[in-house]
């Protein structure tokens, strides 16, 4: 293994969990999309679920051929998953894009972005629980975001409240320390994809 495929650059996918429109996450991804670009040590690729078709009923667990974004998420070595809390949990495009793939999370890291009233805290540890099952590990830190739409100025761009930035670079460097550990672990023993 070369030095570089230990500390070379990250591919960090960033997943967008809502779908309606208008939505809050307009503006939260958009700072987090600002945010995760001048970090020097990562290429950013930003997944909008809203702009993806992977139709409920056509589901194929497995992505690969049928899954327009089976791809870039085997190119990722970890994510940033943007979710809102719906309902005491994560929004149902964010369970349909998980169960349409499989091997394209296997030993990855997983990030979260909350938000909501309490700063979507049920989504996230709720999506602890899924992740496992797809060999994939969710990181310690995270960043909430309660009621972000207090947070938005007169041209509608989220002005993140004070400490919100440093629990992003915590949350980030976590990510790094397990993508790096895990690509070594992926390139010394290859996830066959389905
Ligand atoms: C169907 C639905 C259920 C919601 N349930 C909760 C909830 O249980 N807890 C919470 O904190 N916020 C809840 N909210 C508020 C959302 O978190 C908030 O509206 C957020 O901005 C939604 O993100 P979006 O606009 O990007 O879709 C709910 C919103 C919707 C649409």
């Amino acid at each position: 293994m070369t030095e570089d495929n230990v500390n070379g650059r990250l591919r960090i996918a960033v997943v967008i969990g809502s779908v309606r429109r208008p939505r809050l996450a307009d503006p939260l991804a958009v700072w987090l999309e600002r945010e995760l670009t001048a970090i020097d040590w990562l290429d950013l690729d930003m997944i909008d679920l809203a702009s993806v078709s992977l139709p409920m009923h056509e589901m194929q667990p497995g992505g690969a051929a049928a899954s327009p974004i089976a791809d870039r998420l085997a190119d990722a070595d970890g994510f940033v998953f943007l979710t809102p809390e719906y309902n005491h949990s994560f929004p149902a495009p964010v369970k349909n894009a998980i169960d349409w793939h499989f091997t394209e999370w296997a030993y990855k890291p997983v990030a979260f972005v909350g938000y909501g009233g309490s700063g979507g805290i049920r989504a996230i540890e709720q999506l602890r629980t899924v992740f496992p099952e797809l060999r994939a590990t969710t990181v310690r830190e995270s960043v909430l975001l309660p009621m972000a739409w207090e947070h938005l100025d007169a041209d509608g761009r989220f002005v993140p409240p004070q400490g919100t930035v440093q629990a992003l670079h915590a949350t980030i460097n976590e990510l790094r320390t397990w993508a790096r550990a895990l690509r070594s672990l992926r390139l010394a023993d290859p996830v066959v994809r389905a």
